[in-house]
């Protein structure tokens, strides 16, 4: 069985890897790694294939950056033609990105069956790229891989076939338990002068969140006026960029509480949220890995996908623009005994990738 496996960004290489992992173990597969080229730095893209010691991508699109309509319909005319010649039984999709819906709308219009993995996570929120990604993939997929019950009823209500639905759990849980030797090795507060729960880790990137520069202020604002604490920002370009645009970067990059880095590798990534006292953001991810690592999360959005870190009080919507987000921050960072429950985990067991490979296996055979 062929699986042709696209992915483009930085979080579709890292919730992929262990599913490459276990494709590798098992001799009735081949899995070819199709990147698109959506992320291009070494830094946001190549770095993990090297850290996890994966082989290269068979293929890189070289898409690069552009408008969506731009992105995705490149994506699309470059990997018809790559389809046509690899010809594999099945397209898998991981996320919500531009790469996401890119590839299966081209498998779907070839006749070649869809599985998308990260199904079924919806904001309700039309305005964000990624809702529109996803909500578009799940309804061309022949196979849909959920991490909740939550993300399968919300299939369920948009009438998605009950047998074409697999709750799985989440193969970025997978990653963080492969993973937890080398996480605890990293260096990455010696080398940055960092001391355990001194510090906040910060990252945002959302087009709704960076592209709007009265948000982009306020978050500028905010970490300077809490002088007393310190920030730990790893910046991503789109982030970085914007803050050029908008001649806000020199005064970040002045303020003496933030640390600003840029992107950092997975296993880097991780050991600084576990170490720090809070985590701010607007990544999807982050805040289910937060969760894990048991950090108290406040998310720089109005809504989320992963509702129950809010149910279990582990995790707060407040935008930039709140007036109410500074005095947040400043009561969690104070706060000795964390009232949150982080005992249950209802995104998985750390074998989502090994269901799923399991899964396809039976379904094309
Ligand atoms: C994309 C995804 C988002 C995901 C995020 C993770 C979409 C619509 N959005 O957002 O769901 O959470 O990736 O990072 O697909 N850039 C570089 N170097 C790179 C990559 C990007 O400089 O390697 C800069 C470029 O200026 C580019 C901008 O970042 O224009 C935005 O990149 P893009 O791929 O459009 O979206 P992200 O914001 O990264």
């Amino acid at each position: 069985m062929k699986i042709g496996l696209v992915l483009g960004t930085r979080p579709q290489i890292i919730k992929s890897v262990p599913i490459i992992i276990e494709a590798s173990k098992n001799e009735n597969i081949q899995l070819d790694v199709i990147h698109t080229g959506q992320h291009y730095d070494y830094n946001m893209s190549h770095i993990f294939f090297d850290e996890m010691d994966l082989p290269d991508p068979l293929i890189n699109l070289n898409v690069g950056s552009g408008t969506h309509g731009f992105q995705t319909g490149k994506i699309m005319i470059e990997l018809e033609n790559v389809l046509h010649r690899i010809k594999p039984d099945i397209v898998l999709v991981p996320g919500d990105t531009n790469s996401t819906l890119a590839a299966a709308l081209t498998a779907a219009k070839m006749h070649i069956q869809v599985a998308h993995f990260e199904a079924g996570a919806r904001s309700f929120d039309m305005s964000m790229p990624e809702e529109i990604n996803r909500r578009l993939t799940d309804h061309c997929s022949d196979i849909l891989f959920t991490v909740t019950e939550n993300c399968m009823k919300n299939l369920l209500k948009e009438d998605i076939q009950s047998n074409k639905i697999y709750q799985v759990g989440d193969t970025m849980y997978d990653v963080l338990l492969m993973n937890r030797i080398k996480i605890n090795k990293s260096k990455v507060l010696k080398n940055n002068d960092l001391i355990e729960n001194e510090y906040i880790t910060i990252t945002t990137h959302r087009q709704e969140n960076v592209d709007d520069p009265y948000k982009l202020k306020c978050l500028v604002n905010m970490l300077i006026e809490l002088s007393d604490l310190k920030f730990v920002f790893p910046i991503h370009p789109r982030t970085r960029n914007r803050l050029k645009d908008n001649n806000l970067i020199k005064k970040l990059e002045k303020a003496e509480n933030v640390k600003l880095l840029s992107p950092l590798n997975y296993h880097d990534m991780i050991k600084l949220i576990k170490n720090s006292k809070i985590l701010l953001t607007d990544s999807g991810g982050m805040q289910k890995e937060a969760y894990w690592l048991k950090i108290p999360c406040i998310t720089l959005r109005e809504n989320t996908e992963w509702i129950e870190t809010i149910e279990f009080g582990a995790n707060i919507l407040l935008e930039v623009s709140n007036t109410e987000i500074k005095n947040h921050i400043k009561m969690l960072f104070n706060e000795d005994i964390i009232s949150a429950n982080f005992t249950q985990n209802p995104y998985g067991d750390g074998k989502s990738a090994e269901k799923i490979i399991h899964i396809l296996e039976n379904k094309i055979k």
